[in-house]
């Protein structure tokens, strides 16, 4: 007996890779760019991991056709990346800049013509720092400029581009960018986190209702990172605490994106939303995005201030970047998309980690570790999608080596290895398997 097991996957998934502009794009200053709040954010001494920066990153400017030959070799249906904001509009004078707009023009022909199609988050972190100086995502008017750089992008590229990401991640870019400073623009200020969030909140219906007015058959949604959270313990404080977190987390970015409204703990901090405003903006989106990396354990905490409860560290079972392993999250997560948000479709739209990776003699990365995690989560998926979650398509994070925001280049999460010296590329290991699970549209277990 064959004690072989295969899962298969629906006929048309997506199997796709993500990427992201200040990540892998370099060219930080050419064809009109100006800085972006993360090429400010890492001069600033120590804000990087070894005072690193996009400046040059993966050369992906001049070296996107090597990349989508990459792809192709890899056989994705679907790729992934954003639009960088200071290229289409550097200054406040110039929007847009056609230099700007001929780079992704070129992009996307190039992935057409090899038939990939093309998947595009048009926020990606990278603020024009100009932006920045008026506010940012704290000043409303935010919204009207996020508006007409849409416009403009769509206007651009959506007689061939039909598939779009709104923002990617709204909690990072509140939370750390704007709460925590430890992402750009590296605010430690509360106030301006729940304005940011906010009008985050608000900007994906007046966008999608923008993109819908140009073209009639856009396929539109937006991207959330989420957390699976578990309580420390099964006692009523601990699982209190574990719901908590997961409203302020996940609940407070889902649940005015998908049904325009707000979990009961907003009345607890302090944030006073214009909820009829959120009503008036909110657009039925056609898909949701979810970014799936890791778990949390939480225990309830009487001293630690706004959500009672504090993070336990786990110790073993983590990636390099210090995250728990932990499949079965993403089963859970999924399956709210089918019992609390109306079987909305969903796409995951990054999964992925870091390790050391460890070269052979060949020079071949053999990322065994990567390789597990990626099957162990795909078969997690393959379990939610059996439970009936409208799941349609799974992008990889990263096709290749990357900056990885304030850990620079020290955290690898690339189907392909990068050299950041000489820029060569190099599929790993990982690479050839994902390329047999496309091809076979089936994950092997044994
Ligand atoms: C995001 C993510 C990516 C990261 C990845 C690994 O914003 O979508 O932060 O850009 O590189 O999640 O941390």
């Amino acid at each position: 007996m064959s004690t072989e097991l295969k899962l298969n996957f629906p006929p048309n998934f997506v199997w796709g890779v993500a990427t992201s502009a200040y990540q892998i794009e370099g060219a930080w200053n050419e064809d009109g760019r100006t800085p972006s709040i993360w090429d400010h954010y890492c001069r600033i001494p120590g804000a990087i991991a070894n005072g690193e920066s996009g400046d040059i990153a993966c050369d992906h400017y001049h070296r996107y056709q090597e990349d989508i030959a990459l792809m192709r070799e890899l056989g994705v249906k679907a790729y992934r990346f954003s639009i960088s904001w200071p290229r289409i509009f550097p200054s406040p004078e110039q929007r847009p800049n056609p230099k700007g707009l001929a780079f992704y023009q070129r992009l996307v022909e190039a992935l057409l013509a090899v038939g990939i199609t093309p998947w595009i988050t048009l926020y990606h972190y990278d603020l024009p720092l100009w932006l920045h100086k008026l506010g940012g995502w704290t000043n409303k008017r935010i919204l009207d400029e996020f508006e007409s750089y849409t416009q403009t992008v769509v206007k651009a590229l959506g007689d061939r581009v039909k598939n779009w990401f709104i923002i990617n991640e709204p909690r990072p870019i509140a939370w750390l960018g704007y709460g925590q400073g430890v992402h750009a623009p590296g605010q430690r200020d509360y106030e301006a986190f729940l304005k940011a969030a906010w009008h985050l909140q608000l900007t994906v219906g007046k966008a999608s209702q923008a993109m819908r007015s140009l073209y009639r058959d856009l396929v539109i949604g937006t991207v959330v990172d989420l957390t699976a959270f578990e309580p420390l313990t099964s006692s009523p404080e601990d699982c209190a605490a574990c719901d908590r977190f997961d409203q302020f987390y996940n609940r407070f970015y889902l649940d005015p994106t998908l049904k325009g409204e707000y979990p009961p703990l907003i009345e607890s901090l302090g944030f006073e939303p214009d909820v009829t405003e959120l009503k008036q903006s909110f657009q039925k989106l056609d898909f949701i995005g979810i970014n799936y990396y890791f778990r949390q354990v939480v225990a309830a905490d009487q001293k630690a201030s706004l959500l009672q409860g504090s993070f336990i560290q786990e110790t073993s079972g983590l990636t390099e970047m210090g995250w728990k392993i932990y499949p079965a999250g993403l089963t859970k997560l999924l399956m709210r998309f089918k019992t609390e948000y109306n079987n909305i479709p969903v796409y995951i739209t990054e999964n992925g980690a870091a390790f050391q990776d460890l070269v052979d003699k060949e020079g071949m990365v053999q990322d065994e570790d990567r390789i597990a995690y990626l099957r162990d989560h795909l078969a997690a998926a393959h379990t939610a999608l059996r439970e009936g979650v409208n799941l349609k398509g799974y992008f990889v994070w990263s096709l290749l080596d990357n900056f990885e925001w304030s850990r620079g280049y020290s955290k690898r999460f690339g189907l392909v290895s990068v050299d950041f010296q000489s820029q060569k590329r190099k599929p790993k290991k990982s690479f050839y398997w994902y390329q047999e699970i496309i091809a076979a549209n089936t994950l092997k277990l044994i």
